[in-house]
């Protein structure tokens, strides 16, 4: 078979897995439903931290030393699903007329090395963490948390663009904040209030990075608190 015949063959068998994954997805999803009503009925927490890190950790070692990093953004990720799966669920269970939040985090160029990328001024804390700690977050507020990261400005732009369904977003456009035109005219094109924040604190740096321009066109800025920054902002989002 030449390589064009072993690339097709090959995908027709990660076809056929993504559509048992889809099927072993929405039978778990229906377990996790019922995870969320037996909750509910008996009063206990949604999220349970413990039993989110044995998962992680059981996936981890499953998936071996090559792929563990993998393995553990996934697991994290399909968690992330089934906490804002169950808090929309026990919104609508209880006839809310407050419908769950969507908030939109974007984390802009670089940062995702943070863990590894000067932990002097961005601390130890990796993107994957902050994520997994908004989301959380989220759920006990009501809020579902959508994270996005991109080392390129235009996408940046349109998920700016695309926010009409989000009640706020959290921006840390990274080195963009100072001088990316196409960012600030986009947070002014568009109604969704957007909070700035940085980890570090930009006017203790150096001199170029004093200046944000997208500043101007936020609702508020954030900055120098470390992971508390977006932790602000998330609150804030939901009371503004
Ligand atoms: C940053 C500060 C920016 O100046 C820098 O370019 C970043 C991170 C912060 O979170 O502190 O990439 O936005």
């Amino acid at each position: 078979m030449n390589y064009q015949g072993q690339i097709s063959s090959m995908r027709s068998q990660i076809d056929e897995i993504d559509s048992r994954l889809l099927e072993l997805f929405t039978r778990r999803m229906e377990f996790v439903r019922g995870v969320a009503q037996l909750k509910r009925d008996s009063g206990l927490a949604l999220t349970d931290p413990v039993r989110e890190r044995e998962v992680i950790e059981q996936a981890a070692a499953l998936a071996g030393p090559e792929l563990t990093g993998e393995a553990t953004s996934f697991m994290q990720g399909l968690m992330g699903i089934s906490r804002s799966y169950q808090a929309k669920l026990l919104q609508n269970l209880e006839g809310s007329d407050n419908p769950m939040k969507q908030i939109l985090v974007i984390h802009g160029p670089n940062l995702n090395l943070l863990g590894d990328r000067e932990p002097e001024h961005y601390g130890s804390a990796t993107l994957d963490q902050i994520n997994q700690t908004l989301s959380e977050l989220g759920t006990e507020l009501g809020a579902t948390v959508t994270c996005h990261q991109s080392n390129c400005e235009g996408k940046i732009v349109s998920w700016i663009q695309d926010s009409s369904a989000y009640a706020g977003i959290i921006l840390n456009a990274g080195a963009y904040t100072h001088y990316s035109l196409a960012i600030r005219d986009a947070i002014a094109a568009v109604t969704t209030p957007v909070i700035e924040v940085h980890l570090s604190n930009i006017h203790t740096r150096e001199e170029f990075r004093h200046h944000s321009v997208l500043a101007a066109v936020c609702r508020g800025s954030i900055y120098g608190l470390g992971i508390q920054s977006y932790i602000l902002a998330l609150r804030a989002l939901l009371v503004v």
